[in-house]
Formats: structure tokens, C-alpha cells, sequence
């Protein structure tokens, strides 16, 4: 890279992550779901990250966030505007310059009113106002806002996570499955959002199964298998019969969906795509 060219915003390099457990008696083993992560985000781009069910789109979020189990152990290198992500620095960062949307609505207070939960880390003085413009961007009624999180349904839980990352000031979103269980028109609204986030010049990373609906707006495509990196494209490059795409594993990814030709064969289908 030239000394002119600009770095990624986010720059995460050969990142491995294990696990070490406990078998019967006082046996410690490791397990290692993730080997070699290589994925980067620009400034106002956004990167979906596809893969199959536990091939590590999660943990990969989870490591940049900084919110890995304590018994996770962590190499290689989380680079954010040109700088290492220590783990302090990822505290300081957190729901701040980095925004999480995260995959389950358990990351949701059960104890507080949902109103109350969005309107956490907005100004004070304007907060309540803030929290109502976000709630009809978001299709949820002002009353809704009174209401505990067990009393809304799954769809409407998901625009209230959605509601709590939009922030002033937001570097780097990192959107893990936002748009299960939603209605077309929510889900739009989110697309739109995700899209505003990166015209705003923000970097965004869009964890998802729905590879449709984020090929509407990313600008790469970073493709996961077993904890490992395969292919990262433009994601021009899937259209067609995929003839663009780098590999194998991607083609059959990108032919097995029900608008391609539907390739049974493919292992993968437990994508849900
Ligand atoms: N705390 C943990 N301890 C041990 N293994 C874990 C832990 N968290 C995740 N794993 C394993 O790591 C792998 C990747 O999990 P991860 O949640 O990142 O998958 P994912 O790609 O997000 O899946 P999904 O699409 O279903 O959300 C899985 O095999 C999972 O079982
Ligand atoms: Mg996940």
C-alpha cells in the first residue's frame, strides 16, 4: 500500500479464536471455531459477511466489540483507524464511536421499558423527543415505548435494537442479523438506515443469512466457511451465474439460492437463504 492510500477504517488480520473447556473430571481441551479471519471495512463502505449457521459471523463481531466470554482466547490483530483495538480501547469505543446491533433480542434489558433503553446514551435535554422520532421511523407507536421488552413481539424487538445504535458520531456499525422476522417495509427502513450510516461516511459490517436484501446495499461481500475467510468480492461480482466470484465454495453459495438456479447438491443450504 502506498503511503498515500488511504487505511481501513477496520482491519481485522488472521484473527483466531478458541475455546478452552472442561471435559469429564479435571481434562482441559480447546476447540478453535475460528482460524483465520481476514476481513476490512473503509470509511462509508459496507461489507456483508455471509456464511453458514456457526461458521463464526458472531464471534467475529463479538472479538471487535470486545465482548468475547472470558474463556475465549484471542490472537491476531484488530486494527481500527490505523490503530490496535486493545480491550480497553474497545470499552471506551463500544456503543459510543462503534455501534452493535446485536443478533439476539436477549441483549435487550428485560427490566426496562423499551422506551428508556433507546433513549440510553442520547443528549439528555432532547432524549424523550429523539427516542419518539426514532420509534416512527421505525414503525412502533409512541405507547409502545411504555412497554416491557416480554411485551413486544420478536419483529419489534429487533427495530428497538435497530433504534438503540442510531447515534450521533457513529465510526463503524456492526449489525449482526438485524432484519429476521421483519416486515418488508421495516426491513426497508433498516436497508435505508444501514445505507445513511455509510453515506455519513461510517463503515458498516452486515452479518446476515438474507443475501438478497444486503447485496441491495453492500459494497463488498466477505464470504465465511468454518471459521475462515474464503472469499471477499465486490459484491457486483454476484450476479449471473456467479462466473465473477473467486471460488467454488462461493459460486455453489450464490447458485443455491431460490433465485438462481437452486443448487440442492450444496451442503451449505442450512444458510436459510
Ligand atoms: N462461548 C463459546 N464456547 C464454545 N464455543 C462457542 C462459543 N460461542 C460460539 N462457539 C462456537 O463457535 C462457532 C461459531 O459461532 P457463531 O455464533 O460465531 O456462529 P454464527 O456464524 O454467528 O452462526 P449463526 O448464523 O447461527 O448466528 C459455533 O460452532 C459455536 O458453537
Ligand atoms: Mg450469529
Amino acid at each position: 500500500m502506498s503511503k498515500t492510500e488511504k487505511k481501513p477504517l477496520l482491519q481485522v488480520e488472521n484473527l483466531s479464536i478458541g475455546f478452552s473447556q472442561y471435559m469429564k473430571g479435571t481434562q482441559k481441551r480447546v476447540i478453535q471455531p475460528i482460524a483465520d479471519m481476514n476481513v476490512e471495512i473503509n470509511e462509508g463502505e459496507i461489507v456483508a459477511v455471509v456464511g453458514a449457521s456457526g461458521s463464526g459471523k458472531s464471534l467475529l463481531a463479538h472479538a471487535v466489540l470486545g465482548i468475547l466470554p472470558s474463556n475465549a482466547i484471542c490472537s491476531g490483530s484488530v486494527v481500527y483507524k490505523g490503530e490496535e483495538l486493545t480491550e480497553k480501547r474497545k470499552r471506551q469505543l463500544r456503543g459510543r464511536e462503534i455501534s452493535f446491533i446485536p443478533q439476539s433480542v436477549n441483549y435487550l434489558d428485560p427490566l426496562m421499558r423499551v422506551g428508556a433503553q433507546v433513549q440510553i446514551g442520547l443528549d439528555k435535554k432532547t432524549a424523550h423527543k429523539q427516542q419518539e422520532k426514532l420509534f416512527a421511523q421505525y414503525d412502533l407507536k409512541s405507547s409502545d415505548g411504555h412497554l416491557f421488552p416480554y411485551e413486544l413481539s420478536g419483529g419489534m424487538l429487533r427495530r428497538v435494537l435497530f433504534a438503540t445504535s442510531v447515534r450521533e458520531g457513529v465510526r463503524l456499525v456492526i449489525a449482526d442479523e438485524p432484519t429476521p422476522g421483519i416486515h418488508p417495509e421495516a426491513l426497508s427502513e433498516i436497508l435505508k438506515q444501514l445505507k445513511q450510516f455509510a453515506k455519513d461516511g461510517a463503515g458498516v459490517m452486515l452479518i446476515t443469512h438474507d443475501m438478497m436484501s444486503a447485496l441491495q446495499i453492500a459494497d463488498r461481500v466477505a464470504v465465511i466457511k468454518e471459521g475462515a475467510t474464503v472469499e471477499i468480492s465486490e459484491a457486483v461480482a454476484f450476479q449471473g451465474t456467479g462466473e465473477r466470484l473467486k471460488t467454488e465454495y462461493t459460486k455453489r453459495l450464490w447458485r443455491a439460492l431460490p433465485q438462481n438456479d437452486f443448487d440442492l447438491e450444496f451442503k451449505g443450504r442450512d444458510l436459510n437463504i
